[in-house]
């Protein structure tokens, strides 16, 4: 298969995390013969410092042209400790998805066998975790209206929803918990907000359609405590925008790191695949950035074109390399390996599947 995959690699680590996830996916084009080409845009941060806009025309044009976006991360704490600045690293990524129609944003959670000991949660809560949240990402709160009065002491955010924006990305929950253990919760806040009980209403009636679905309901503050009390009880999370941003950070406690978490936002025409991770900053240049979330990711791109065989090796490999400990600080008491190790240990994992005994 040939593909050709725009790189938005962004500012602080996102850079050297995304090096090792192209590392990955030439190391399966050389494997599966498959032609992967790879060019390289600004977003965010390092956009702004350059063009003065987080999302140049030119990425864009890329983006709409490429058959996927790997998404490394952005974010300045320039800018995050500036409320008054016009012009945001953060707006380059949601004007991306937008642009890109990319409505479903899809996050995996799961707890590794091997790191159950790295979770600050203690182990017989968060074992046989596995989760996958599908957040709304084009709508709500995050895109609404904002205001601000022009005296500066009053702001506003619009949260709205259509009927449609709610029925796309729940198809798609639907469809992944038909093809789990069929259970759907999803998360709202329906007993105060009108924007939830619309969700309600039509989650409700599109659940004829998928009858061998359980689904259930939960307001997002339980669903924030459950998450953390017994979160093994869930299997596909549906949820708005910002509920699914905060819960799946409070997710990502259960895997021992955030440094383990990918994603994949999907819309009619456009993929683009990021760690959730932000742009760790303090940790730029250190080559101390877990690439195991970006490596991930490469995964779910891997999958979305339908190299599920190239995919499992991926995590499979990712998981050896888990299993044996090679992993960077973050999960690594010892010290650990560097970003660029962990990556190469892992392309040398997929390059000699010999080295891949899965059962094992
Ligand atoms: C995420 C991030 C973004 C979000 C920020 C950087 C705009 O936190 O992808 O989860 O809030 O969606
Ligand atoms: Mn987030």
């Amino acid at each position: 298969m040939n593909l050709h995959i725009a790189v938005l690699s962004g500012d602080g680590i996102g850079p050297e995390v995304t090096n090792q996830s192209i590392k990955i996916l030439n190391a399966v084009a050389e494997k599966y013969q498959h032609t992967f080409t790879f060019e390289e845009a600004l977003v965010g941060a390092i956009a702004i410092d350059e063009t003065g806009n987080p999302l140049p025309d030119k990425t864009l044009d890329l983006c709409l042209e490429a058959d996927a976006v790997l998404f490394g991360a952005i974010g300045d704490p320039k800018y995050d400790n500036d409320p008054s600045a016009k012009v945001r690293p953060e707006q380059g990524l949601l004007a991306l998805r937008k642009s890109l129609g990319l409505f479903a944003n899809i996050r995996p959670v799961k707890a590794y066998d091997t790191l159950l000991d790295k979770s600050p949660l203690k182990k017989h809560i968060i074992e046989n975790t596995d989760i996958v949240i599908y957040r709304e990402l084009t709508g709500g709160i995050y895109f609404g209206e904002k205001t601000l009065s022009e005296d500066g002491t009053q702001a506003s955010d619009l949260c709205s929803y259509s009927r449609g924006e709610i029925e796309r990305v729940s198809h798609l929950a639907f469809k992944a918990a038909q093809g789990r253990t069929k259970k759907l919760t999803l998360v709202d806040k329906a007993n105060v907000l009108e924007t939830s009980r619309l969700w309600r209403k039509v989650v409700t009636a599109m659940a004829s359609h998928y009858p061998d679905v359980n689904l259930e309901f939960l307001f997002v503050d339980n669903a924030a405590m459950q998450m953390v009390l017994n979160p093994s009880q869930f299997d596909v999370i549906l949820t708005e925008n910002m509920f699914g941003d905060i819960i799946s950070d409070e997710a990502s406690v259960i895997g021992g790191s955030i440094g383990l978490l990918a994603s994949a936002s999907i819309g009619n025409k456009y993929a683009m695949f990021e760690p959730i991770h932000g742009s760790y900053p303090q940790a730029t240049g250190k080559g101390i950035a877990n690439p195991i979330a970006s490596i991930l990711s490469a995964a779910m791109l891997l999958d979305h074109f339908g190299l599920s065989k190239e995919a499992a090796t991926v995590r499979n490999a990712v998981e050896r390399a888990i299993k044996l400990e090679i992993c960077t600080p973050d999960l690594n008491s010892n010290g650990g390996y560097s970003t660029e190790n962990v990556g190469t240990f892992i392309e040398g994992l997929i390059a000699d599947s010999s080295a891949l005994h899965i059962n094992s």
